[in-house]
């Protein structure tokens, strides 16, 4: 596996981060009518990450914009008719959203709100990685810069990277996979595919403990426990679902279970509460009480957006995603690849229970 100490850069990343302030009642009521007129004034539509705040995740639904998983994100930009695509997430989905759509303005409320993957896969190392190893078709998650992306034979999300792997491993192919070394260590496990992984992680869910999670376990016994695969090894294992973020929604909607423990972004918990009111859901423990991690179930880097950036972008343009647009075509086919090959196996929300 390949060494990337990110450590350093994730930090320098998160001392630049800006958390949107707490806003009263009327500001919020304020700010929502006014995003709402944006918008219809733009031509544009807002596409959110469920991990965002929840009062964006609803105005994207109010709005006929969506709330979504990566992969569902991608597909619903390129399939909008609107002529400005604003994306509540992070930057690499933004710049997938351009990749896709380079004829449409992509706006995000913040260029700031990156990714400890995306960090740690500098497109210079990841290149020098591929050249020692020509023989091996290179799958990069989604998580990562349109440079990278240019670099891939494959682009693959969390609802599709096993279904992916499957098929390439069937073809005999060897695998290079980056950057999550615990989604790549999952889909290798599954799969039994031959992967070489790089060594990248995301700081939110690294933080998922399973002795923690084992006390959870003996409280409540009954409690189904969904895990998104980004999460360490001995975490996965004790999960009852491993999935995407669409596939765990899904699962506290069809699981016969009253209460779930969530290891994933607990800004889900949103939209999980929406689809199935009468559940309980329980956080997954992260480094225990008292713990001082800015990381803990949370993603800095998705609570950057808020309502007064993302209604400033609106009303005054600014931190829009460009592309170089030779860089644009490389990164496209991959990502082309993966929307083929998702469309033509009808793959969306099942989870691998
Ligand atoms: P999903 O594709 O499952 O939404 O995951 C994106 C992500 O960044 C998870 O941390
Ligand atoms: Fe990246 Fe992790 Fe944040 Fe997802 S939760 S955007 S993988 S840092």
């Amino acid at each position: 596996m390949i060494r990337s100490d990110n450590r350093i850069l994730v930090q320098e990343h998160l001392a630049h981060e800006a958390e949107p302030r707490p806003l009263n009642a009327d500001k919020r009521a304020e700010l929502e009518a006014r995003i709402k007129q944006a918008l219809k004034d733009r031509d544009a539509v807002l596409v959110a990450h469920y991990y965002t705040d929840s009062d964006i995740q609803r105005l994207a639904e109010e709005t006929g914009g969506c709330v979504a998983d990566s992969l569902e994100m991608a597909r619903f930009s390129n399939q909008h008719p609107a002529s400005t695509v604003v994306v509540a997430g992070v930057k690499f989905m933004g710049e997938t959203a351009k990749i896709l759509n380079p004829e449409k303005q992509v706006l995000m409320p913040t260029l700031e709100a990156t990714c400890s993957l995306d960090i740690g896969c500098p497109a210079d190392e990841f290149a020098a990685f591929c050249d020692q190893h020509p023989d091996r078709t290179v799958v990069v998650y989604a998580n990562t810069s349109a440079a990278v992306k240019a670099r891939a034979d494959w682009v693959v999300t969390s609802s599709c990277a096993q279904a992916i792997v499957e098929s390439l491993d069937a073809n005999g192919e060897k695998i290079l996979w980056a950057p999550d070394k615990h989604l790549g260590h999952y889909v290798q496990k599954t799969t039994g595919a031959d992967m070489l992984l790089w060594d990248g992680s995301c700081i939110v869910h690294e933080e998922f403990k399973s002795r923690g999670l084992e006390d959870l376990k003996a409280l409540y016994p009954d409690a189904a426990v969904l895990v998104h695969p980004e999460s360490p090894d001995a975490v996965v294992e004790m999960a009852d679902v491993v999935g995407s973020t669409s596939q765990l929604i899904n699962a506290v909607q069809t699981l016969p279970n009253e209460r779930f423990i969530v290891a994933t972004d607990n800004g889900i918990f949103y939209k999980m509460q929406q689809v199935a009111p009468n559940k309980t859901l329980i956080e997954a423990p992260t480094a225990g009480n008292g713990a001082t991690c800015r990381s803990c179930a949370h993603c800095p880097w998705m609570a950057m957006n808020g309502l007064e950036n993302l209604l400033y972008v609106l009303e005054n343009g600014g931190q829009e995603i460009t592309i170089d647009a030779d860089l644009r075509e490389r990164a496209l086919e991959p990502l082309r690849r993966m929307l083929d090959f998702t469309a033509s196996r009808n793959l969306k929300i099942a989870g691998n229970a």
